[in-house]
């Protein structure tokens, strides 16, 4: 693999994206492990990433010099950068000017592999207050900027090279090539990492895995546990069975796409419950969003235990027993718990709704080095429907936490007709892939007073909560067209009874979270 070493900035993910970009397989790997570790490893590449400190601050992390010596390729970004210039012999200060966000870069009349016939003068991200001031004997400098007297430098012999600014950000427009170049051109790493080898490579690991034993799923409707259940079911076949929870609180339509298309395009064994009077049951008079949730989740794992204890009656006569649980557990929630070591954290049961960990089963999980968009392809790949692979990001909780009040089968109703509506029109305005996902929240215990046909109505308001976001940590509120706005709070008004208001919710996330519960 390709290790970005993390020293601690938020961009060390992104890196590694950006790698995988290029078809190069790259993992996150913190600053804290030593060179030894990290040869151990046998990385074809070395990217140092930015980080928040100051070389010159006490305790900001060092690179050992030794890493040089090692014959790998290594690229330095921003502070990783200023780190490599200093470990090899050149010279960073603390000039005091900051250079922060958009800032020109200029390549010098050399502009090396990295830079070479690029635009003498295009925009970069950067972000220091440190910068490098003499390159290491045997490198070229290859751009500047007024902050920056070095912005980049190689030694292609040596295979190094780095620069100040953030390639990986899309405000840096050439980032991508130049990070390219680095890895193909100067590292000479080979561009191998494609979907169909990770399919490959994925369903080996699995059969190693499972053996001959029997796996179980829980599919919540999402698209990271059915690109993993398709993934198993490729690999060991009917030996994966699928529980699918009905919990009552899907969105119009969703049941029967994984009853039906998701089993047509993938064959896999399923299993639904059908526990939505139970959980209806379970909500009745509740109104507090954080009860919701924990009702939710509890319920969804009292049904789901049960349905792997039936199927496990149930195959135990035949003597063979589930001894594996899948999971969607994606490369960003094991990177974010400290993982990456493929240690036993156990930390991200979102998917199915937080299950326990003394679910006696070993966990199976396919997805564990990928990123959403790998996801993606792989569930393309894997013949997987469109409109499962590219489904917004929908809550565990699901609508129960989009009624703000008490979560009734009649409110349901409502809720659901309201979403489809939005998702049916957003879809037609081909906006699908602009937005990230689009809450339809029912303020079921809000009333105003409306006029429809001759008379005065009384009806409840749904709010819009169409959001863009890389990775919903952070969000913006989309700007849709009004004519889009127009359409779906017409046709909500008129076909949705006790519906008499659609509003448009134009917060960003912070402060206001996606949803609102
Ligand atoms: P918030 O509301 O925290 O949501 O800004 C961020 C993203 O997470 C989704 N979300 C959940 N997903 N189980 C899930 O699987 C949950 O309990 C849950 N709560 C929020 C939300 O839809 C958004 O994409």
């Amino acid at each position: 693999p390709v290790l970005v070493v993390d020293f601690g900035a938020q961009y060390a993910q992104l890196i590694a994206r950006r790698v995988r970009e290029t078809q190069v397989y790259s993992e996150v790997v913190p600053s804290t492990e030593s060179v030894d570790e990290l040869i151990k490893r046998n990385p074809a590449a070395i990217v140092l990433s930015g980080g928040p400190s100051s070389v010159y601050e006490d305790g900001a992390p060092q690179v050992d010099p030794k890493l040089f010596e090692a014959g790998i390729p290594v690229f330095g970004i921003c502070y990783g950068f200023q780190a490599m210039a200093v470990a090899l012999g050149g010279a960073t200060e603390h000039t005091g000017t900051r250079e922060y966000g958009r800032t020109e870069l200029a390549i010098a009349e050399d502009g090396g592999v990295l830079h070479e016939d690029l635009p003498g003068h295009h925009p970069v991200w950067m972000s220091h207050g440190d910068c490098v001031t003499k390159a290491p004997e045997g490198f070229t400098v290859t751009a500047t900027s007024s902050g920056a007297p070095v912005a980049a430098f190689e030694n292609v012999e040596r295979r190094f090279a780095g620069v100040q600014y953030h390639p990986e950000v899309m405000h840096s427009p050439h980032g991508q090539e130049v990070l390219r170049r680095f890895l193909h051109e100067i590292a000479g790493v080979r561009p191998q990492w494609t979907t169909s080898s990770i399919v490959d490579e994925q369903v080996a690991l699995i059969r190693a895995q499972v053996g001959d034993g029997k796996a179980i799923c829980g599919l919540s409707g999402g698209v990271d546990s059915a690109v993993a259940a398709a993934l198993v079911n490729r690999a060991i076949g009917d030996r994966l069975t699928c529980v699918f929870v009905d919990h009552g609180l899907l969105r119009a339509g969703e049941r029967g796409q994984v009853e039906r298309d998701y089993v047509a395009a993938t064959g896999v064994r399923l299993v639904t419950v059908d526990a939505r009077e139970r959980f209806l049951t379970a909500l009745a008079g509740v109104t507090d969003p954080e009860e919701k949730r924990k009702i939710i989740g509890r319920e969804f794992i009292r049904v789901f235990e049960q349905a792997a204890s039936d199927l496990q009656t149930e195959a135990g006569q035949s003597g063979e027993h589930y001894d594996f649980l899948v999971q969607g557990t994606l490369y960003p929630d094991v990177v974010e718990s400290g993982g990456g070591t493929g240690a036993a954290n156990i930390k991200s049961h979102h998917n199915v709704g937080g299950l326990p960990e003394d679910l006696q089963f070993k966990l199976v999980e396919p997805l564990r080095a990928l990123f959403k968009d790998e996801v993606r392809r792989v569930g393309l790949e894997l013949g997987l429907p469109e409109v499962i692979v590219h489904r917004q990001p929908f809550p565990g909780p699901g609508l129960g936490i989009r009624i703000i009040g008490e979560v009734t089968a009649a409110r349901l109703d409502l809720l659901r007709a309201a979403d489809a509506i939005a998702r049916e029109e957003l879809t037609a305005a081909g906006l699908d892939r602009t937005i990230w996902q689009c809450p339809v929240v029912l303020l079921a215990d809000v009333r105003s007073v409306g006029v429809q046909g001759d008379g005065r109505t009384y009806g409840h308001p749904v709010v819009l909560r169409p959001v863009s976001s890389e990775d919903a940590m952070t969000a913006d509120w989309t700007r849709l067209p009004y004519d889009v706005l127009e359409r779906i709070s017409t046709r909500i008004t008129n076909e949705v009874n006790d519906v008499n208001r659609v509003v448009l919710d134009v917060t960003s996330k912070p402060p206001g979270t996606i949803e609102w519960e």
